[in-house]
């Protein structure tokens, strides 16, 4: 069993964001509700309490009991997790005079602390917070300020118990990486076991042991997650696999033909099903988002379900779910955005048992997993795509006809993408790629990286229900505008929109609108996420 560090969320928005930085230093990680420490996994080796949206003083903030933690594991407490700590530990936590967000600069620190090893003075950090710590614990002692805020950071004396009041996990906070690292490795004596390599290695062994002679079946999208599970289940158990690839007509342009082709060659044993007349008759008259949803998921259910019923003697089904589908988020509004269909719904009605290889893993892990099984890399780098396809992307009733233009300019832009390349610092395309990017290896000097590459999805939207004049050559048109949309993002959480060169957009919007029939304006879409979605429905 690889050694954990356990990260106890108390709701921030940044949980994620930390396990993220602890698997970057091949440690694994478990994100867990704040109250639900796995007190008897031998494997812990150190905890980390995150930040929340309360106040330690709010009447639903969330409070643990520490005493079964401290003084057996190190603990490193981040914004709301080290105000917690010395709350209960007799310190002093009060309304900040002005909430403080952003930027700020650690103007005093203990540079003989374990947890600041190698820091620079003057490091910058990202704060988030309406309280602050005024006073300590009697025992504790500060190691680190800023301008603004004495206490920034703490070590109970004599103990491996931390706390700052800053981000380390964020982008902005220069040095937070070198901080983890410091706990994580320093002070928990990670290993750093966890690696692409031995995580193929160890659920291959599980998935023999688990499957045993059992056959198994898998949903598979053309997508990154499914495909790397397809390929992981193939290794380890081969022809017991059959997959299903569920083609509802509303995919981009050849994208059907060109996965199908690929999985043939990773010696897939793939059941394709072309349903697209079912799914545009089920559709036909539908213009309301969650209806169409709705109707797809049904859809897509109905047809999975005919086909797995053909596979004898089946017992399993496999599932691309990964990481940030599952885990178990304190959800603080209750509220449900969009309805997703990619967890659930299949395996209760199909009564198969559910095997899920890559549930710990976060996207850009899943990739790695994916180059390591030796998977080719235009299937590896995909941009995410939505279970209902380009029904999302079509605004108003969806038909054969409006696919057909929404792939045609959908062509052009994503073509596009792939072709436009620009050359980096090695130094930025490492934080600008996502992790084990070829591109990534190399230590110094410029590399060249397509804007694809760069971006985390793009796509493109048909306004289907609305019509723009317009003029081509002598004649008047009045036909559809498309939206260009492309963001960056790591997780899809949040996003911002691309900033993509102009002479960039400029060429597709003039090759969308001369070489696509029906589509007469293109626009770019500039929200990011919240408070837009990545997908307009
Ligand atoms: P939103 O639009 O909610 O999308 O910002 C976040 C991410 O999820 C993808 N998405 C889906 N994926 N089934 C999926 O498998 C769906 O129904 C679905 N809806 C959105 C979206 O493309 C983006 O990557």
């Amino acid at each position: 069993m690889p050694q954990k560090i356990i990260i106890l969320d108390f709701g921030s928005q940044t949980t994620q964001l930390i396990a993220r930085r602890v698997r970057e230093m091949d440690t694994f990680c478990e994100i867990l509700p704040y109250n639900k420490f796995p007190h008897d996994d031998p494997s812990v080796i150190g905890v980390i309490l995150s930040g929340s949206p309360f106040s330690v003083y709010d009447a639903e903030a969330f409070s643990i009991d520490l005493q079964h933690i401290r003084g057996r594991y190190p603990i490193l407490g981040i914004c709301y997790g080290a105000q917690f700590m010395a709350h209960t530990y007799g310190g002093k936590v009060e309304p900040a005079g002005s909430r403080e967000y952003g930027r700020a600069c650690l103007t005093h620190i203990d540079a003989t602390n374990p947890l600041f090893a190698g820091f620079d003075v003057r490091s910058q950090v990202w704060m988030s917070h309406g309280d602050t710590i005024t006073a300590l614990p009697s025992h504790f002692k500060r190691i680190a300020s800023t301008e603004k805020v004495e206490n920034a950071a703490y070590q109970a004396e004599g103990e491996p118990l931390w706390g700052v009041q800053f981000h380390p996990e964020v982008f902005h906070s220069t040095q937070g990486s070198l901080l983890l690292r410091n706990f994580v490795i320093g002070i928990c004596g990670s290993r750093q076991e966890w690696s692409a390599a031995s995580f193929v290695d160890s659920t291959v062994a599980q998935l023999k042991a688990q499957l045993g002679d059992d056959r198994v079946i898998l949903g598979l999208s053309g997508g990154v997650d499914s495909s790397v599970a397809a390929v992981l289940l193939n290794k380890a158990i081969g022809s017991r696999l059959t997959c299903i690839f569920v083609d509802h007509g509303m995919l981009r342009k050849d994208e059907a033909a060109d996965v199908l082709r690929d999985y043939e060659s990773l010696g897939l044993n793939v059941k394709a099903v072309d349903a697209s007349e079912k799914f545009f008759s089920d559709l036909a008259g539908v213009t309301d988002p969650e209806q169409k949803r709705k109707i797809i998921g049904r859809d897509f259910v109905e047809v999975f379900n005919a086909e797995a019923q053909k596979v004898e003697g089946a017992k399993w089904l496999a599932q691309g779910t990964i990481y940030p589908d599952c885990i178990e988020s304190l959800n603080i509004t209750g509220k449900v955005i969009k309805s997703h269909h990619n967890v659930g719904g299949l395996p209760e009605k199909m009564h198969l048992s559910l095997c899920e290889p890559l549930r710990w893993l976060f996207k850009d892990e899943v990739r790695r997993v994916g180059r390591q099984l030796g998977m080719p890399e235009h299937l590896i780098t995909r941009h995410p795509f939505p279970g209902p396809g380009l029904a999302v992307r079509i605004l108003g009733e969806v038909t054969p006809e409006r696919v057909r233009i929404l792939q045609e300019a959908d062509h052009i832009y994503i073509q596009g993408l792939r072709h436009y390349k620009i050359t980096l610092p090695a130094t930025e395309a490492r934080q600008r790629l996502s992790a084990g990017h070829p591109a990534t290896l190399q230590e110094s000097g410029e590399v060249s990286v397509s804007l694809y590459d760069l971006v985390w999805q793009a796509g493109t939207i048909l306004l289907a229900e609305v019509r723009s004049v317009g003029v081509m050559g002598d004649e008047r048109t009045y036909e559809h505008p498309v939206a260009l949309r492309a963001v960056t993002s790591t997780d899809a959480m949040t996003a911002d929109w691309a900033h993509l060169p102009y002479d960039f957009m400029a060429k597709v919007s003039n090759d969308i609108i001369n070489h696509v029939r029906g589509v007469n304006r293109v626009c770019y879409d500039i929200s990011s996420k919240p408070p837009s979605t990545i997908e307009w429905e």
